[in-house]
């Protein structure tokens, strides 16, 4: 089986086929991170406009790549939700009326479930192991954190076990990349900066410490990096820098892995796997693997290119749809929402 995938929810179009075997054989990503750099953040009628400038060489150049034709697709999948409704009406349009053309099926996919079964997709002829249901995966991206249990890859057996209260761990990346003029996104940034840093120099807290919450909050970090600037200046050497990057990396790291490795244990599951673009962080990467063995437990820390927003999850993800003889309608509407459900209500407070 061959599945072309589309993504457009946010800054990224992206086009890629997958086979039912997992392997990518082609994987476009065109990023509009320099059109929204100046901003600071993502303005999403500029998002809407690019996305429709691009999907057609995008998805051209995915076939081309992966040397097949529309023709020769079992179906194409589209990120249908959550996301912003105008870059992914693009997606949408554009995958119905390849569809419709082609005579192929056509499948709706939460962009949350790619990130969640990211960890199948192969990317070289040598195979890598994959996870195992039931597992835990830790979803970290500029739009959602929160921690997810998998019986299949089906929508209805996912559950979210806790979410964040406020921001997610790339928005406060972000948002702290921001005030240390490190521009946008500051993630990667802010971990190649962090490498140098003495993570101990400076302390901030782990918000959300009550044993039994499987709850985030990052906005309080990211005060804490604020009030630090407000008190002591903005770091004038390299030196400064790199320490309050370190320090503030490791608090989100520590949030993140502990909160994980909590949910496996609650959940008597053997495999974790981590997901989004955060799951790039070269700190969080090594932390799971070397915590997962401390615990015996397996971690999935998959490809950079699988963990950023990508199309062959999606396309992954319009596989185990269509194996399950699964599709979509050409009523296919996009959502700003998740259709996964949740468990966590946004600002509550902390606990
Ligand atoms: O999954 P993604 O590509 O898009 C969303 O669905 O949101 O995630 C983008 C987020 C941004 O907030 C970015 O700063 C963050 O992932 N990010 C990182 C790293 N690479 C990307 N955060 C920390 N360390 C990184 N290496
Ligand atoms: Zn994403």
């Amino acid at each position: 089986m061959l599945v072309l995938g589309i993504e457009s929810s946010c800054d990224e179009t992206a086009a890629a086929v997958v086979d039912h075997t997992g392997l990518v054989l082609s994987d476009v990503v065109h990023s509009q991170v320099n059109l929204h750099a100046q901003y600071g953040g993502i303005i999403p009628e500029l998002a809407s406009r690019d996305h429709l400038r691009n999907i057609e060489p995008v998805v051209s150049e995915a076939l081309a790549r992966a040397s097949t034709t529309i023709h020769q697709l079992d179906g194409i999948a589209v990120t249908q939700r959550p996301g912003l409704v105008g870059a992914l009406l693009v997606g949408v349009q554009a995958a119905k009326g390849l569809a419709w053309g082609s005579g192929k099926r056509l499948v709706g996919v939460d962009h949350l479930v790619g990130h969640l079964l990211a960890a199948y997709l192969q990317r070289s002829e040598l195979r890598v192991e994959t996870p195992q249901f039931p597992y835990v995966c830790l979803l970290a991206s500029g739009g959602h954190t929160g921690l997810y249990r998998l019986e299949s890859s089906k929508p209805e057996d996912i559950v979210e076990l806790g979410a964040t209260r406020d921001d997610a761990a790339g928005e406060a990346f972000d948002k702290v990349g921001k005030l240390l003029d490190l521009g946008y996104p500051g993630g990667p940034t802010i971990d190649r900066l962090a490498k140098a840093g003495n993570p101990s120099r400076y302390s901030f807290t782990v918000p959300m410490q009550a044993k039994d919450s499987l709850e985030f909050s990052f906005s309080g970090i990211k005060t804490q990096v604020a009030s630090h600037v407000e008190r002591h200046g903005k770091p004038t050497s390299a030196a400064d820098l790199a320490d309050l990057c370190a320090a503030f990396q490791r608090t989100v790291v520590t949030s993140l892995t502990r909160k994980l490795f909590a949910a496996a244990a609650r959940e008597g599951v053997s495999d974790v796997v981590i997901g989004g673009g955060v799951a790039a962080n070269r700190e969080l990467r090594e932390t799971v693997l070397a915590q997962a063995q401390k615990r015996g437990v397996r971690a999935f820390v998959p490809d950079i290119a699988s963990c950023t927003d990508n199309a062959a999850m999606i396309a992954y993800v319009g596989l185990t749809a269509l194996e399950r003889g699964e599709s979509s309608g050409w009523d296919l509407a996009a959502t700003s929402r998740t259709a996964l459900a949740r468990a966590t209500r946004k600002g509550r407070g902390m606990r």
